[in-house]
């Protein structure tokens, strides 16, 4: 035993030394990388959340959050790493830090918006989350900074190589449903559809003019689907509360119409549209197929399916039941996916046929808006 751990000392040393021969004193990442801005919420926040007055249903900062890769909680929603973190080390990028983590710290690779709970519309979870809008106006902070070190024109080129990811919807489809908020009720369900859209497509445009110019996106998972979802009418026996998978649906309907047309109508505008909704499906179909034990059930929470939003027993409801092994699961808590399920999806992101194929105006794979196009 302490021979051994004697021996990983050393491997470890001499690997710190060989990363520090590679990369000398150069400040890495450099400016000529290509960067990573993310955008969303839990499925893509890295930390965010740890920095913003808010309660515990809206962070992750608490074992077992982090169990498996980072054996700490890091504020991430899952046992480990999520898509965004794959796709950072696909990109050859380091882990894209939380926006608001204290510190000085430099943007050459990029910034972590995403903040638990977000959604398009500011009265989604509002005053808990940062909110889509509040993400853009820290985009912006970054956009000076580059403007700042860089100047106007070269600002604008780094900016128009970087890639924008975002998820970012199911927040505004679920919460109303969580909360009894009355938002879904003073609207029909194509105007609020068109308001979430309307909303993200704000934002797109605002990055775009800013210099940006390849965008990846998710659409939106089955909500109705979710372990925490699927129990909140116990006479619908834990089946899939359609109510809320078919405002999914919708969303994604509108999604691909809206790229297809950005596609046409933006001079330069790239994209990747990635189908979480059917991937995610077939999983919890057929979880074996996967390499998965449980499809349905959460690795973390309690109550029927792990529904209940206990995990860590730092929220409401304090009891909860911890699974063996996360990997044996798609789902990690009652809304959260588990690294194992990230990784295949964030694979498929990268290099697989994006999900609106049929267009075929500034479609991609994300792995091809890192190639310098
Ligand atoms: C944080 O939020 C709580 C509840 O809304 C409030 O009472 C408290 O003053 C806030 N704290 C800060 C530092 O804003
Ligand atoms: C954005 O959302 C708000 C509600 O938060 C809505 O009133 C507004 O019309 C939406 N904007 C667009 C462009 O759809
Ligand atoms: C729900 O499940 C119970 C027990 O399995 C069964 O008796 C009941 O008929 C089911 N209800 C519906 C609406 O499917």
């Amino acid at each position: 035993m302490e021979k051994q751990s004697s021996v990983s000392v050393v491997l470890f040393l001499h690997a710190a030394l060989l990363i520090s021969t590679c990369f000398g004193s150069k400040s890495w990442p450099s400016k000529k990388q290509v960067a990573l801005f993310i955008f969303g919420d839990s499925y893509l926040d890295s930390g965010n959340n740890n920095y913003i007055n808010t309660t515990t249903l809206d962070q992750a900062n608490f074992w077992p959050y982090g169990e498996t890769y980072f054996k700490f909680p890091t504020g991430r929603f899952s046992d480990g790493r999520l898509m965004s973190d794959f796709i950072a080390e696909y990109a050859h990028l380091p882990f894209v830090p939380p926006f608001l983590q204290p510190g000085f710290r430099q943007y050459y690779g990029g910034a972590n918006f995403a903040s638990a709970g977000a959604g398009a519309l500011v009265e989604t979870f509002q005053g808990e989350v940062i909110n889509l809008k509040t993400q853009l106006k820290y985009y912006k902070k970054v956009e000076t900074w580059f403007r700042h070190k860089l100047g106007d024109v070269e600002a604008k080129v780094t900016l128009s190589r970087g890639v924008y990811l975002f998820n970012i919807g199911t927040n505004d489809y679920i919460s109303p449903f969580l909360t009894n908020s009355p938002m879904l009720k003073s609207y029909s369900r194509s105007r609020y559809v068109e308001m979430v859209v309307g909303n993200l497509t704000s934002v797109i445009q605002e990055i775009y003019s800013g210099g940006g110019r390849k965008f990846g996106f998710i659409n939106l998972l089955d909500s109705g689907c979710l372990p925490g979802v699927r129990i909140i009418k116990p006479e619908n026996n834990g089946s899939c509360l359609k109510e809320v998978s078919s405002l999914a649906k919708l969303h994604n309907k509108a999604l691909s119409k809206l790229l297809i047309q950005l596609g046409n109508q933006l001079e330069g505008f790239k994209y990747s549209l990635y189908d979480l909704n059917s991937n995610l499906r077939q999983r919890i179909r057929h979880p074996s197929k996967y390499g998965f034990k449980e499809g349905k059930t959460a690795c973390c929470g309690t109550g029927q399916f792990r529904g209940v939003f206990s995990c860590g027993g730092k929220r409401t409801v304090k009891k909860f039941e911890l699974c063996e092994d996360p990997n044996e699961y798609v789902f990690w808590d009652s809304l959260h996916l588990t690294e194992k399920v990230y990784k295949q999806f964030a694979n498929e992101m990268w290099s697989g046929r994006p999900l609106n194929s049929k267009s075929t105006t500034g479609l991609y794979s994300l792995k091809d808006l890192f190639q310098d196009l």
